[in-house]
């Protein structure tokens, strides 16, 4: 089974369909989340402070890292290995196939945007809130509780190349979901001739859900910062 899910091409592409329909879940909980702090900024620090640094949450956060891991380094090695299927065939002039979305063919610079975007953004909230806690610290280099997740926020999107960096951040985010929603199902089997448009179109709703929650947060702290208290 372990030699099936590394060697095989279906296999790899497995983990990735796995791997990623975790991530997909997660990113419409943490976008749900977030949505609180627009509705309430205490009851979202309620939830930060739940979260916090309990072996509960740490336990996810490790598993996440894990999910982020084996999805990013399986990606590399299917598009090493596709790169070398090709041959010498990647050197000949291509003909855009109708239907092939550019999305399908950058997964790879989508993922490493999205990496790079994420690495920023524990910077920005993970490093300040739960790492602080972990090290048993009271207030992080702000000044704020590690708890309050709503001042933080407000902060980060007082500025505006944050907001700049995280709408594109968002975008890239969108390309990726619209295939990669879809993709995971085709690699289980579900597409069929009678799917195949369905699930395009449930992979570009879920993308755009996703986007559209994400940047609500972004855009009302920017222009409304008083919402958190800090103005
Ligand atoms: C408006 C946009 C966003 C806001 C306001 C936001 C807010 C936060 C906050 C406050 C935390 C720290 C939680 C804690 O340490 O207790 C966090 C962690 C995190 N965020 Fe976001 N986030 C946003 C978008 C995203 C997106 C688009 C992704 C993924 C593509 C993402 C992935 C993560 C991850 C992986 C963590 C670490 C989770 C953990 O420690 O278990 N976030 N975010």
């Amino acid at each position: 089974m372990s030699c099936f899910l590394s060697n095989s091409s279906l296999g790899k592409k497995l983990v990735m369909s796995v791997t990623g329909a975790f991530l997909v879940l997660f990113i419409l909980f943490h976008m749900s989340m977030n949505i609180t702090a627009i509705i309430s900024p205490e009851a979202y620090n309620m939830i930060c402070a739940l979260l916090g640094a309990n072996w509960y949450a740490l336990a996810g956060t490790a598993v996440l890292a894990l999910g982020v891991l084996v999805h990013f380094i399986y990606a590399v090695i299917l598009t090493l290995n596709n790169y070398k299927a090709r041959g010498s065939q990647r050197y000949a002039v291509t003909v855009q196939e109708p239907g092939v979305a550019w999305a399908s063919k950058n997964m790879l610079v989508l993922g490493f945007i999205i990496l790079g975007g994420l690495l920023i953004h524990l910077f920005n909230f993970w490093s300040k809130m739960q790492l602080v806690e972990i090290m048993g610290g009271h207030v992080n280099s702000l000044g704020y509780s590690p708890a309050d997740g709503a001042a933080l926020i407000a902060y980060t999107f007082s500025k505006w190349y944050y907001v700049v960096i995280y709408l594109v951040w968002f975008f890239a985010l969108w390309f990726h979901l619209t295939h990669g929603v879809w993709s995971m199902f085709q690699t289980v089997g579900w597409a069929n001739d009678t799917w195949y448009p369905r699930l395009k179109c449930i992979a570009n709703i879920v993308a755009t859900i996703v986007f559209l929650g994400f940047a609500a947060v972004v855009l009302v702290y920017f222009f409304c910062p008083c919402i958190a208290g800090v103005c």
